[in-house]
């Protein structure tokens, strides 16, 4: 497990400065930058490993000739205009799990909303203790913030993350909806998904790791053995996309969906949460983790996203927990 890179501040700044720019001098640069001659010699290199080629000529200056197509922390970051998350963002060439190492982060001021992504992970955990095939093209990021939320609310905050993976796909023109409880579906297919954990000593959440997995940039028949019902935006595509990019556009989305609970904005993010629910209407059957099944119309999810049933003797139920086992898709009210 090696760091591949951390973004710092000046190399956001110097991205900035040497995009959309004619060629600019060493001189200017540093000037620009507050640094030295050699710092910034240093920070271009730094670029130059993230994947970056940098025309550098003494006489005409700097100038960024082409982005990298692997995952950059720091092009990452010169995208961002966030709030919440996205201070520092650590990339992995490989790692066991992004979220096993947010787990294993303390809880600081500096920590309060790190972003770790990693090309490829080796033990990539899902939900209900599965396993995450996590091939490299896909985006694993893992997330920490300190929500000082109960954690009765934390459905609520899958279902922000699923939104904001849903979003990110919609900007591909990729239809994709929410599979509650927090499932990135396309054509009921799974594309992704959430996983949440929250720490803290009382009913309040001190630290909460939100981890979203999209198989993006590969075909899913790499996944095909383990994950037969996988899809991937590639797939649908037929072409890959700008991976720093969609890193850029899915933190972007958390940062924005984040901002609205903190404003007291959930109708907000909840009136989009039901537009993307693909199970409302539908027939389902739901496992327990008692291991109860129970056969039912979805009537959507509550506000408090949960889900909300209705059996054959029409009384209603609100489920926090459960696995959706069977959709039948014929079935329409
Ligand atoms: C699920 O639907 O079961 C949740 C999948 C979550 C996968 C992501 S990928 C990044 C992060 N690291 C992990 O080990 N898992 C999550």
């Amino acid at each position: 497990m090696s760091v591949k890179h951390k973004s710092n501040i000046t190399r956001r700044k110097l991205i900035n400065a040497l995009l959309g720019k004619e060629y600019i001098s060493g001189e200017e640069l540093a000037k620009e930058l507050g640094i030295s001659r050699t710092m910034l010699w240093k920070e271009i290199e730094n670029l130059r490993g993230q994947g970056f080629e940098i025309d550098g000529l003494q006489s005409t200056g700097y100038k960024i000739i082409k982005e990298p197509v692997s995952i950059s922390a720091d092009l990452i970051a010169s995208k961002l205009r966030t709030k919440i998350i996205g201070k520092e963002i650590i990339v992995f060439e490989s790692v066991d799990s992004t979220h096993n190492y947010c787990k294993n982060i303390r809880l600081t001021k500096q920590t309060d909303g790190i972003i770790v992504l990693a090309e490829k992970q080796t033990a990539g955990r899902g939900r209900l203790g599965r396993n995450w095939l996590s091939p490299k093209g896909g985006i694993w990021i893992s997330v920490i913030i300190s929500p000082n939320l109960p954690i009765s609310e934390m459905n609520k905050i899958g279902l922000l993350a699923a939104l904001s993976g849903v979003e990110l796909l919609k900007t591909y023109k990729i239809n994709a909806d929410i599979k509650w409880p927090n499932d990135i579906m396309v054509y009921g297919r799974k594309i992704g998904g959430v996983l949440l954990e929250a720490q803290g000593e009382t009913d309040l959440v001190e630290k909460l790791i939100i981890s979203i997995g999209e198989n993006i940039n590969f075909p899913s028949e790499k996944i095909k053995a383990f994950a037969p019902e996988s899809i991937s935006a590639s797939d649908i595509l037929g072409s890959k996309i700008d991976i720093n990019d969609a890193c850029a556009k899915l933190i972007t989305s958390m940062d924005e969906n984040l901002m609205k609970l903190r404003k007291h904005k959930w109708e907000k993010i909840y009136q989009e949460i039901t537009k993307n629910d693909m199970l409302a209407k539908k027939r389902i059957k739901v496992l327990l983790p008692d291991s109860t099944e129970l056969k039912g119309l979805c009537r959507g999810i509550t506000s408090q996203g949960r889900l909300l049933m209705q059996y054959t003797d029409n009384q209603k139920e609100e489920l926090s927990v459960g696995e959706i086992t069977k959709v039948y898709y014929e079935h329409k009210t």
